[in-house]
């Protein structure tokens, strides 16, 4: 079989690239599915973009990667094509969009503009012995029914990265990459819970509050939330990724700074009342009986001079943690790390020095903050070798 362009991949990035690339397009997906991770994305709504994408918000080796492709296909244009496609949208929080009913939408108008482009989507099939011969990329697509060698023109690889291996992610795009002789960046979890030794926090599962946490020099203000094996929620999800193995974070419990001047006042109205009951009224209660076993929080409000609420408030806001490593693959949202930047133009997502292949989406060493930042690095560099190709 021969066609001018093959995108091994059929998530966000692959879809977005074959529904936007002339010629004749073969996309190839080892699931019975295509956008699995967009289907499940958002608890099924799918955050599809964030109205305040900015290239501060991915990580990567060289931060300025992503500026281009971002600029050249932005938040605006994603929501200008939902909006032509009638998907009733709504913004939760921080600029988050997702979908009014269904990820599905997301799906089925992404598949719909495959099949006006007239690409040929082959599900359930696989791509192997990926060659370069004569100017022309060859590989063998194994489908349900028979084995086909295929010549591309061009190669697009967008088979994401390796989080969620039981969803079908293999990393093979790290392999390919190697194979044409790119670099890898080391890859680990990111958007990914804190586990800590066994039944550190248990008592706690299921509580969630507001918090600051800080892995590195980054912290994000958001919701902490305690689990049975360990730290969750969308503040420790973002740390994460800025999380170094054996490093410590730090939670604030009190991120809004006004919890000092509350607990003053309180004691001139309420200070016969025990400290614990006070401060239930600003942090939920089973996480005040926890914090009554690391620190000493007895007596009555009336008994903490200025000095002890002084002391507390500021170890509430600078309680160290070590964790003892992540949740990893199996339920991280994204890969950090990937297909080392260097090698690629930023402009068109083509490695420059094997004319005619391109990587998009998560295999790329780029990874956005939790929010609808990595769908957009999906459409944004799925849109630039889409126009390149
Ligand atoms: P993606 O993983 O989407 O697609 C890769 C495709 O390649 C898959 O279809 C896979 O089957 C296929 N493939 C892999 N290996 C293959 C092989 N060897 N042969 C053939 N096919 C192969 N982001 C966001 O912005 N907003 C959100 O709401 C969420 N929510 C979310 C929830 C959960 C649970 C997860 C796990 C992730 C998110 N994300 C997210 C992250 C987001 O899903 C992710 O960044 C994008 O899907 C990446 O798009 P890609 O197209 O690069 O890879």
């Amino acid at each position: 079989m021969q066609v001018d362009t093959a995108i091994i991949g059929a998530g966000a990035a692959g879809m977005m690239c074959a529904a936007h690339t002339g010629g004749r397009v073969l996309v190839v997906d080892h699931a019975k599915a295509p956008g699995e991770k967009i289907r499940i994305s958002g608890g099924g709504r799918c955050n599809f973009t964030n109205m305040y994408c900015e290239p501060q918000a991915f990580l990567s080796q060289n931060p300025h990667f992503a500026k281009s492709a971002l600029a050249r296909y932005t938040q605006w244009d994603f929501i200008e094509l939902v909006d032509r496609h009638g998907i009733a949208w709504h913004e939760k929080t921080l600029g988050q969009l997702f979908c009014d009913t269904s990820a599905k939408e997301i799906i089925a108008m992404l598949r719909g503009l495959m099949q006006q482009a007239g690409v040929d989507l082959q599900l359930q099939s696989s791509a192997r012995n990926f060659e370069k011969v004569d100017g022309q990329f060859t590989f063998d697509l194994q489908t349900p029914d028979k084995t086909i060698k295929v010549t591309a023109r061009t190669l697009v690889i967008a088979t994401g990265g390796k989080s969620i291996p039981k969803m079908g992610a293999t990393g093979i795009a790290y392999d390919i990459a190697r194979q044409f002789g790119l670099k890898v960046t080391d890859t680990r979890a990111g958007l990914v819970p804190f586990t800590f030794a066994e039944g550190r926090f248990a008592p706690l599962a299921g509580v969630a509050t507001p918090a600051r946490i800080t892995a590195g020099a980054t912290g994000f203000d958001e919701a902490l939330l305690f689990t049975h094996r360990g730290l969750s929620g969308p503040a420790v999800l973002q740390a994460s990724s800025y999380w170094q193995e054996g490093a410590p974070i730090t939670v604030n419990l009190a991120p809004e700074g006004t919890l000092l001047d509350a607990l003053r006042d309180q004691r001139q109205l309420a200070g016969r009342r025990n400290f614990t009951t006070i401060l239930a009224q600003h942090l939920p209660s089973r996480l005040v009986d926890y914090l009554g076993q690391e620190f000493d929080l007895s007596g009555n409000l009336a008994d903490w001079s200025d000095a002890r609420l002084i002391a507390f408030v500021e170890a509430l806001q600078n309680w160290q943690l070590h964790p003892g490593g992540t949740e990893g693959y199996r339920t991280a949202e994204v890969t950090l790390g990937g297909v080392d930047t260097d090698a690629l133009s930023s402009k068109t997502m083509a490695a420059k020095d094997v004319p005619g292949l391109y990587f998009i989406g998560e295999a790329v060493d780029v990874t956005g903050w939790l929010g609808g930042y990595n769908f957009q690095w999906a459409w944004s560099s799925g849109m630039a070798a889409a126009r390149a190709i």
